[in-house]
């Protein structure tokens, strides 16, 4: 695993670099990309920078597939915060990835195990996920894999932790009761097949999941201990994110 920490302006463009090195390594090989898709601020700088590549020419965004990790269960379609809406603010507006070559699982088939299922297809019939971001959860969650969740876990319906649902009421005007309790999620596993990851995350809010993450056991109390086991996995930090290294 390589640990990157530096000032927080530099860390979007570093964690620009390993995922547009991986891109490119894809399209090199298989003439096309898969892109793997967090949601919430963690990645929003680094969305900005890989948008400079693609307009330096560096990433054909028409050769990108991408793929969300998670979606809410419970939100109508088109809400403002459903991830796949999220993603088209945060994201597709940077890298202009055609709307039809972004997916997440689908929160309203009514049938949410064979949604998972759906999606688990979709990722493999992409040929897999060349590259995936992350960020982290201050409780260590990846994606909506909460503390105990099983390292060999695929895509499934989930309910959210506590923590979670209060970490995120910011982007629902502050009103926790108006977070959802439940999402589907890619697994444990799901996320460890990508070839590579890139996990950013700033601040000292997130600096004891990331020791735990990073330097404490692998064990499914730190979901996103799960790094550890990974062959190609870059973390970029801000200082204060890496206050609690060792
Ligand atoms: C989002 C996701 C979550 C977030 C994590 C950190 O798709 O899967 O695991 O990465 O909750 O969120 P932020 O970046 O908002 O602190």
């Amino acid at each position: 695993m390589r640990v990157l920490v530096v000032p927080e302006e530099q860390a979007a463009h570093l964690a620009a670099d390993a995922v547009t090195a991986a891109l490119q390594r894809a399209v090199a090989e298989r003439g096309r990309a898969v892109l793997g898709i967090a949601t919430g601020g963690s990645p929003l700088r680094l969305y900005r920078a890989l948008g400079e590549r693609v307009r330096a020419g560096e990433v054909d965004a028409s050769l990108l597939q991408g793929f969300l990790l998670d979606e809410y269960v419970g939100l109508p379609a088109g809400h403002a915060e459903s991830y796949r809406e999220v993603v088209r603010r945060d994201l597709q507006v940077h890298v202009p990835l055609a709307d039809h070559a972004v997916l997440g699982p689908d929160p309203h088939t009514g049938d949410h195990a064979a949604a998972a299922l759906a999606y688990e297809e979709a990722i493999a019939a992409a040929g897999g996920v060349d590259v995936q971001v992350l960020g982290i959860g201050g409780n260590g969650h990846l994606a909506f894999n909460e503390p105990g969740s099983p390292f060999d876990s695929r895509t499934r319906l989930v309910e959210l932790a506590p923590r979670t649902r209060e970490d995120n009421a910011r982007y629902f005007g502050g009103d926790v009761s108006a977070v959802p309790v439940a999402a589907l999620t890619q697994g444990l596993a799901t996320i460890a097949a990508a070839r590579e990851l890139v996990l950013v995350a700033s601040g000292a809010a997130k600096a004891q999941a990331l020791a735990a993450a990073l330097e404490g056991p692998v064990d499914v109390a730190c979901p996103a201990s799960l790094l550890q086991l990974h062959p190609r996995a870059t973390v970029v930090l801000d200082p204060a994110a890496a206050s609690l290294l060792a």
